[in-house]
């Protein structure tokens, strides 16, 4: 039986991991991860991560081919492949402080494999990284292993989306596995290719060297948030001339050479992805004296910054100039539905600039607990925690919500908030009643019929 195991039961490691448990009863899995709080969870009713369908994946094979243990060396020394796929935030100090990934967890990862390691291991690199990492994996590997211990490293990034992770592993439009260019490479990227290939057509299972395979994860991540970058500057200028945004991005999107996806405008991009990578491709372009390359990297960024300023000033503009001491409602915490994920969520960059402004927060989401909304905002570059005592409520409804603010703010696009009661909602609120669509989800004529002010994206009012 082929053995499995997992360094890193997060939002990839676990639902990855878990999908190939369940399509291959052949294959042990084990993930593993020093937080022994997570690890419990994973094996509790209460799973750590909201995903729709991972609930039934999980309990289909838990205990039978699926196993979570917080008991990391056992994990590497009974596999034969192991995936690493712990964090690699951006690095917050030191040399690319705020651009290059912090690859320190990686590196522990890496060390632990090569010390604990007995016998031929396949080390798989889930995480996202930067290029040529697995020459410096393969250093640390061989430089510190027992002797004679063989290991072939594989890139095999990620590509699933959170909120509908389930529904990519199973169904993905492919699954890359970058090897050296040796036999023993290719025997590595064969073994892994059969892991796959229980669910997933061969032909969709692409291989290619290392430093290739690196790279195209940095670049499909940076290709997809350039695209909302795009059509969010489209958006300012739709609000100036009387052009809709959705009307433009549908006109564009159905050229097959441009695509329908990945065209909403939106309050601005969030996610633990799409900054990072593209911060890390900025990095990378720096350090290659690629400066012209990275600027125009860069720009997705600074685009997308300037979308959620661009938002929170229409809010204070059209609230009369000033929101001090008025009641916001903000629906929607997440970074995008059917998540309870906030990292990089343009919510705390939203809720930063009301609460600058001194006033009050109501927010409602339907998946994110209320002690991730603390943790988020009580941060030393968002709030203090006197401000957030003071001038933050998180609801258990939206009605509750929204009763007796003075504006409502969508900052996620759950589907139920295309359904509430807004005749409801309007008679709660204080009056002229304001509701600011920063996904363009809400049917504004409606509204407007039942006397909200309404303002959207990429459109005038
Ligand atoms: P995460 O923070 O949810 O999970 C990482 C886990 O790794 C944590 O639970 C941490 O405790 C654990 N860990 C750290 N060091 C460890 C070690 N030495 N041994 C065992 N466990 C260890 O992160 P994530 O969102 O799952 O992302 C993981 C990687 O996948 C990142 O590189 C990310 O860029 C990439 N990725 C993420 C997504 C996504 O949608 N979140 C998609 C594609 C790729
Ligand atoms: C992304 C990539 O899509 C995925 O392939 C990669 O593996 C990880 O990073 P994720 O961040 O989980 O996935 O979600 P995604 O659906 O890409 O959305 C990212 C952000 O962009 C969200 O805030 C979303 O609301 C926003 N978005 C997405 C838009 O504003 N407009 C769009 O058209 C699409």
């Amino acid at each position: 039986m082929t053995k499995i195991c997992c360094l890193g039961a997060g939002y990839v490691g676990g639902p990855t991991c878990a999908v190939i448990a369940y399509k291959c009863p052949d294959v042990q899995v084990t993930i593993v991860d020093l937080n022994a709080e997570r690890i419990a969870a994973w094996n509790s009713d209460e799973l750590p991560i909201f995903e729709p369908g991972l609930d039934e994946v999980v309990k289909a094979c838990r205990g039978r081919n699926l196993f979570f243990s917080a008991d990391v060396d056992k994990g590497i020394l009974e596999a034969d492949l192991i995936f690493v796929s712990v964090n690699t935030p951006t690095k917050k100090s030191g040399v690319g402080a705020g651009f290059a990934a912090d690859l320190a967890y990686v590196e522990s990862a890496t060390r632990r494999i090569a010390r604990v390691a007995t016998t031929p291991k396949i080390v798989i690199e889930k995480s996202t990284v930067p290029c040529r990492t697995a020459e410096s994996m393969r250093a640390i590997l061989e430089a510190n292993s027992r002797q004679n211990i063989r290991f072939d490293i594989l890139s095999n990034p990620e590509f699933l989306a959170e909120g509908t992770a389930i529904a990519d592993l199973m169904n993905p439009d492919r699954v890359l596995i970058g090897s050296l260019q040796t036999p023993e490479g290719f025997a590595a990227q064969k073994a892994l290719a059969d892991v796959y290939a229980h669910w997933v057509p061969r032909e969709k299972i692409i291989t290619m060297g290392l430093w290739s395979s690196e790279l195209s994860k940095l670049a499909a991540n940076a290709l997809l948030a350039q695209r909302i970058s795009s059509v969010n500057a489209l958006s300012a200028i739709c609000e100036a001339t009387g052009a809709d945004v959705d009307e433009v991005a549908y006109a564009c999107g159905l050229d097959s050479r441009i695509g329908p996806k990945f065209l909403k405008a939106s309050v601005g991009f969030g996610g633990s992805c799409f900054q990072k990578d593209i911060l890390n491709l900025v990095y990378l372009s720096e350090s290659l004296h690629l400066p012209e390359v990275a600027e125009y990297w860069k720009q997705v960024v600074t685009m997308n910054e300037y979308q959620k300023s661009r938002f929170a000033e229409l809010v204070i503009r059209r609230l009369f100039n000033t929101i001090t001491n008025k009641h916001l409602a903000v629906f929607g915490f997440a970074f995008k539905k059917n998540t309870g994920d906030t990292r990089e969520s343009p919510a705390i960059t939203l809720v930063k600039h009301f609460l600058q402004e001194k006033a009050h927060i109501h927010i409602y989401d339907p998946k994110v607990e209320e002690s991730q909304i603390e943790l988020d905002l009580c941060n030393p570059d968002v709030a203090t925690p006197e401000q957030y005592k003071s001038h933050v409520k998180v609801y258990n409804s939206p009605y509750e919500a929204a009763k007796d603010v003075d504006a409502i703010v969508v900052l996620t696009e759950w589907d139920e908030f295309k359904t509430l009661d807004y005749r409801k909602v309007f008679n709660s609120m204080n009056k002229p009643a304001f509701i600011f669509d920063g996904r363009l989800i809400l049917d504004t004529q409606k509204l407007r019929k039942i006397g909200f002010q309404v303002e959207v994206i990429g459109r005038q009012a």
